[in-house]
């Protein structure tokens, strides 16, 4: 199927919601600029693009990154020796502290949170460890007007300290290696509807893993009105999944979505290489 870009790209809508497959492109490769513009339009009208059976190198996935703005490096993830743009998301089979398990979009804890991830696959299990996505524009577009009007007065509270900080969730991973535990717990904030900026379109901007209150509201209130937030956020028709294989690529738009890696392999390992393009202040 082709599309309605300047360069007709081998791409196959997902769901009614979010998700493209994309064939014929060897991401390995110098990609010509209209290709790439071509991909950058088909990442904001679908949020998520997937690739299959890529052969990337560190090398080629961070200049493939590259072509899409600068690369962040993690505050709390140890990167690559070579390349500390780069973090390697490991699950060993014995692992008691299993990567995953949560829906959130990255590293909101920033006061300019990435634009994008992208994601590569390097050893997956043989069955499991599937990744969802669940559009953000979509779910604040459900939501009533009288809702839709509330929530744009709001501010949110975002840290990394659950994840990060001593003890936190990410921490007990025996693959992944953390750093900066003690400024984890620091606090910024975002406003609870955002701005797409490429293509204007609203989006719901709270999380589970990093929001922490609501500015204003009362303890209770805030609790509250985040359960709701977050449990609507991910409504089934909201979201897609993602089977790995070895070699597949994942690039998502950290903007209008949020994820999920399912952690439903224990035994078996889990391999994959993330790179992140920095990204503006949330408005
Ligand atoms: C991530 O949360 O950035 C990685 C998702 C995954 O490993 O599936």
């Amino acid at each position: 199927m082709t599309n309605e870009l300047a360069v007709d790209l081998d791409l196959r809508p997902l769901t009614g919601s979010l998700g493209a497959e994309i064939g014929g492109i060897d991401l390995s490769a110098r990609l010509d600029d209209q290709v790439i513009a071509a991909l950058r339009a088909a990442f904001v009208r679908y949020h998520v693009l997937f690739f299959r059976e890529q052969d990337l190198t560190p090398e080629a996935q961070i200049a493939f990154g590259r072509r899409f703005g600068e690369l962040d490096t993690h505050p709390f993830v140890e990167g690559l020796h070579e390349h500390p743009e780069m973090i390697e998301i490991i699950t060993e089979p014995d692992d008691t502290a299993n990567f995953g398990g949560g829906w959130h979009t990255d590293v909101t804890f920033l006061a300019q949170p990435d634009l994008g991830s992208i994601l590569y696959a390097v050893d997956v299990p043989p069955v499991g460890g599937d990744t969802l996505f669940a559009d953000q524009h979509a779910a604040y577009r459900a939501l009533s007007p009288t809702m839709q009007a509330f929530l744009s007065t709001l501010t949110a509270r975002h840290s990394a300290g659950s994840q990060y900080g001593a003890g936190g969730y990410s921490t007990r991973s025996r693959s992944m290696r953390t750093k900066n535990a003690q400024t984890a717990a620091e606090i910024v904030e975002h406003p609870v509807i955002r701005t797409h900026p490429e293509s204007g379109e609203k989006a719901l901007y709270v999380n589970p893993a990093f929001t922490t209150g609501i500015v204003g509201l009362r303890a209770a209130e805030s609790s509250a009105l985040l359960r709701f937030l977050f449990s609507h956020a991910t409504r089934e028709e909201f979201t897609c999944r993602f089977r790995w294989a070895p070699g597949s690529v994942a690039m998502w738009d950290n903007r209008s979505v949020q994820h999920y890696a399912l952690h439903d392999y224990h035994g078996h390992r889990r391999v994959m290489r993330r790179i992140t393009i920095a990204g503006d202040r949330p408005r």
